[in-house]
């Protein structure tokens, strides 16, 4: 059955985020009034930045607290330690968690330095985690260019779990600039699974530019199919695009 994803298209990222940042926004402190915590799915990459810096002047400027927030993270890389400069744990605390009132012990990433043979557990304890926070209420994807979410490249499961991936050639080619060259870039990461991803109750996958047009594009209205990871938001029932001109413009619908 081919079923298209919902996609809405925006002006700019800004006014794509500040639409998702205002329905975060919204779950956050419907929850809090009824006495419950958020659980945030996250993502790392240059697609959200705009999304955390409105969700860091919704905190400055119109009180919203993360007090009663638990974050997840979609992946680390493995062989990272969290204060290397390019760990997702230093990105995260640097575009989003240092200016924010989310406590540090409501943080959760993958670990990049888990001996090898306690990789499994770790996986195991993360997937039971995110369990036991309640699931996760908002998941906020990005999209690469070989269709993956999290780090489920082509060939990856719908049903994967949280696990130990090989990063894709195209993949590293896009992290090399920040590595100072592809000689830097890991080879492997621990990613939340399809299946994990898919778990999440609402699901926001953000996309901006020309670059990201014919992956949107076969992800959207292609075939479901696990040479496209994001694909998969085609069999979830509240997964939404949200796009800029740019990313939609390959789009037929
Ligand atoms: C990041 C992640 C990846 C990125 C994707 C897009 O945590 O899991 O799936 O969302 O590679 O990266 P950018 O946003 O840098 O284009």
């Amino acid at each position: 059955m081919v079923k298209s994803s919902p996609f809405v298209v925006f002006e700019s990222p800004e006014a794509a985020c500040k639409q998702v940042a205002s329905e975060i926004a919204q779950i956050i402190r419907k929850r809090a009034s009824l006495g419950r915590s958020t659980v945030l799915g996250l993502a790392t990459g240059s697609t959200p930045i705009p999304l955390y810096q409105e969700l860091i002047r919704l905190h400055r400027e119109e009180n919203l607290s993360f007090a009663n927030v638990v974050t997840f993270n979609l992946d680390e890389y493995l062989g990272l330690d969290r204060d290397h400069p390019e760990s997702y744990w230093t990105f995260m605390h640097r575009n989003l968690f240092d200016h924010i009132d989310l406590l540090p012990e409501n943080i959760h990433l993958p670990s990049g330095m888990v001996p090898a043979d306690e990789i499994s557990a770790h996986c195991a304890g993360y997937e039971a985690a995110i369990v036991r926070a309640g699931g996760i209420d908002m998941q906020i994807l990005g999209i690469g260019r070989t269709g993956h979410i999290g780090f489920n490249e082509p060939g990856t499961p719908i049903d994967s779990r949280t696990q130990r991936v090989h990063l894709n050639e195209i993949t590293r080619q896009d992290a090399a600039p920040a590595f100072g060259g592809i000689e830097n870039v890991p080879t492997q990461a621990i990613t939340m699974g399809c299946g994990t991803i898919l778990a999440a109750r609402r699901i926001a996958l953000l996309a901006w530019g020309e670059k990201k047009a014919e992956i949107v594009r076969e992800a959207i209205e292609g075939i479901i199919t696990d040479r496209v990871s994001a694909s998969f938001l085609q069999t979830h029932r509240d997964a939404t695009y949200f796009l800029d001109k740019e990313s939609a413009s390959a789009l037929h619908l």
